[in-house]
């Protein structure tokens, strides 16, 4: 067994979190990560077996074949999602019917009770619909299972059962200490309507992915515009292409220096401490066999998203700026996979009153469904439990993308909010001002412990049980000798982890004692071998692969490349041409795309980066022209 800290501790600071928001904001570099189309049930809904107060799933969830149909076939939610392809439905209409169930927009709260039934309107064979009435298993997601535990988890229920629960497994004592709260796409659309949200709290009127408009670049006002107005700094950080120049005020010759490769820079500027203020990290799309996607796009291997993850936050985790960071991953939408929180239907405002294209007329009053959402920070308190806005800043206010710029309004102290949307979501800067110092115990850290954190280790290893029982009786050991240093413990730990049969058999567990150890707070590990074998141990468990084979890079780009690829052709000047945009990237495999993005990319910001050097007004856009050579037009005037 392991050590129980606990008991009213948490319900405490719960209650002191919802009343109590003292400590000013340590935040000062916001780091931003979006994933592609996965629901949190489908993502993170079995981590529920971890943590009963996830509001995840059971395997009693379902879904009918056929809504209309009493006695139709039920598919149940299950945990076998591994490698998906295709790709679900995830139009307005695909998740009006997923949501509803029909085309009747009535029922308030929404029954969730047409994801199957949708599926198999798109693969009659039953395939898709078991596909999207399926989650993962906690283990093949490590990064996130670690994470989840560690910090703050959007999602819903506050549970009082939890906290009074005893655990007799190390995992539970981690997991247990975590955010629960609930966070929802913007728009019940598909991707790119929910990525302009991220950002700007409105996708200017789109319910759906419109191309022409895309590759023109959306107009509004966006949170990096904020930002970089109020003498902030901001930051994108991309791989084959950043998705972020859809906003077309992003393409301004004052933000070229704003944009830098992932690979060169990112960890770079995270060592030096450079990151900005509001930093984004962009996947790469494009899978090819040398460079895999890593933005969890079906059929992308999600392997390759839980080491990204892993990276970026170990590299922040390196990073003299950790203390002043929050680590934001959230997911576009749901693509098309099952969730069973009802989505809020009900006093959701219009960002600017723009109504959707017809037929639908959609005047984005409703939400989209929920979507898995992790914030990180080492002021999260572990340990800590907050459920939704409850209640703010409106009675109906509910964390949805825009919760994002709403929140960095708060944090940057920024002048103004972007739209009614974001002035209407909920925010979570709470969750960083409960604290009077960073936990210095986050995974990945070097050299300081609490003791708790080693029995994650311990745990972690594959002979769990008994290391469990060398670390419980190490923990006793020195219990009975106050005098015994912190480090002797850390050191003996390790070695009975890497060779337990050296130490004894363990005494009876039920005599440890019920709380932590009182070990004078932090173990400090002085010698050089010690700190190495504790980092590797401490750093976030490597992923799995789960799709069998490699990326097919001669394959036809999906929809989402193909709008990349005309984003590209714009940078690039090819939207000149007669063939663009119908027949541009039509004929180009995944791997030949991505070679002419890289292309467009690099050219774009190299005669960006000249054009500001020759003094061109700032505020232009430069306009290649197919024949490589240069000019900027004024920004009002391009484009169909
Ligand atoms: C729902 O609307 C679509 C058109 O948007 C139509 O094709 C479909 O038949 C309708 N379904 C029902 C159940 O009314
Ligand atoms: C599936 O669709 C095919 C072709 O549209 C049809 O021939 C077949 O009978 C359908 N199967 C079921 C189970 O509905
Ligand atoms: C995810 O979103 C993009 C954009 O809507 C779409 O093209 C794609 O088909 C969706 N689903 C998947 C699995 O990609
Ligand atoms: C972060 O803060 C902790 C606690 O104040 C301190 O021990 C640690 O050295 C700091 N880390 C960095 C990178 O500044
Ligand atoms: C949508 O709006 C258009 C133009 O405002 C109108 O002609 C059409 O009837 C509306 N459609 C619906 C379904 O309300
Ligand atoms: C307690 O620990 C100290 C430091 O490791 C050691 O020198 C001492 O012998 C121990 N005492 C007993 C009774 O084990």
């Amino acid at each position: 067994m392991c050590f129980q800290r606990l008991n009213h501790f948490p319900l405490f600071l719960t209650f002191f979190l919802l009343f109590h928001h003292a400590t000013p904001n340590p935040i000062k570099t916001v780091v931003v990560m979006v994933m592609e189309n996965r629901s949190f049930d489908h993502m993170l809904g079995w981590m529920k077996r971890l943590n009963p107060a996830i509001n995840g799933v059971t395997g009693s969830e379902s879904n009918p074949l056929s809504v209309t149909d009493p006695n139709s076939k039920r598919f149940f939610f299950k945990d076998q999602a591994h490698y998906v392809d295709p790709d679900p439905g995830h139009s307005f209409q695909a998740i009006r019917e997923q949501i509803f169930g029909s085309n009747d927009t009535s029922a308030n709260p929404p029954p969730m009770n047409g994801f199957a039934q949708q599926a198999f309107s798109m693969d009659n064979t039953s395939r898709m619909s078991e596909n999207v009435m399926n989650g993962f298993l906690p283990d093949l997601l490590p990064v996130y299972k670690t994470l989840v535990s560690e910090f703050a988890v959007f999602d819903r229920f506050l549970s009082f059962v939890l906290f009074l629960t005893p655990s007799n497994a190390c995992e539970h004592l981690w997991i247990i200490y975590s955010w629960l709260v609930r966070w929802f796409a913007s728009v019940p659309a598909s991707t790119q309507p929910n990525r302009l949200f991220v950002h700007s709290a409105t996708s200017g009127g789109a319910t759906s992915n419109v191309a022409a408009k895309l590759a023109a670049g959306y107009p509004q006002q966006t949170i990096f515009d904020s930002v970089y107005d109020a003498g902030l700094d901001f930051g994108i950080y991309y791989q084959n292409i950043p998705a972020t120049l859809f906003y077309r005020n992003l393409r301004k010759l004052k933000y070229v220096l704003k944009f830098h490769p992932y690979d060169l820079s990112f960890k770079q500027h995270a060592k030096e401490g450079k990151l900005p203020s509001y930093t984004v990290v962009e996947q790469r799309y494009m899978d090819t066999k040398v460079f895999p996607a890593n933005d969890d796009h079906p059929s992308h291997d999600v392997y390759q998203g839980q080491k990204f993850v892993k990276e970026v936050y170990e590299t922040l985790r390196a990073s003299p700026q950790w203390n002043q960071t929050l680590f934001l991953i959230t997911y576009d939408e749901h693509g098309g996979f099952y969730d069973h929180v009802p989505t809020p239907a009900r006093g959701v405002p219009s960002p600017d009153g723009i109504m959707g294209p017809e037929p639908f007329n959609f005047t984005f009053n409703r939400l989209g469904v929920r979507v898995p959402t992790i914030a990180i920070s080492p002021w999260i308190q572990k340990g800590t439990v907050v459920h939704g806005p409850n209640g703010s800043p409106t009675p109906t206010s509910e964390y949805e993308h825009s919760s994002i710029s709403a929140t960095v309004k708060k944090l940057f102290n920024l002048p103004s909010f972007l739209t009614k949307r974001d002035a209407w979501a909920g925010t979570f800067e709470g969750i960083v001002q409960t604290r009077t110092e960073p936990r210095t115990n986050c995974p990945g850290g070097k050299g300081t412990f609490y003791l708790s954190d080693l029995s994650f280790v311990l745990c972690q290893n594959t002979k769990r049980r008994q290391l469990r029982a060398s670390y419980t009786q190490l923990a006793r050991a020195n219990l009975q000798n106050k005098s015994q240093t912190a480090e002797w413990i850390v050191k003996n730990c390790i070695a009975a982890a890497l060779n337990p049969v050296s130490v004894a058999p363990v005494h009876s567990v039920d005599s440890l004692p019920r709380r932590e150890p009182k070990l004078g707070k932090r173990m400090f590990c002085s010698e050089d071998t010690l700190k190495l074998s504790l980092e590797t141990l401490k750093k976030l468990p490597t992923p799995v692969k789960i799709r069998e084979g490699g990326p097919n890079e001669d394959a036809q780009m999906s929809e989402f490349q193909q709008e990349l690829i005309q984003l590209a052709a714009v940078l690039k000047g090819d939207n000149i041409l007669t063939s663009f945009p119908g027949k541009i990237g039509k004929d180009m495999t995944v791997k030949q795309g991505k070679d002419y993005m890289d292309d467009a990319v690099r050219r774009f910001f190299e005669a960006g980066r000249y054009a500001k050097k020759m003094g061109v007004n700032e505020e232009h856009i430069v306009q290649m022209k197919p024949s490589l050579t240069t000019r900027s037009s004024k920004s009002s005037n391009r484009n169909p």
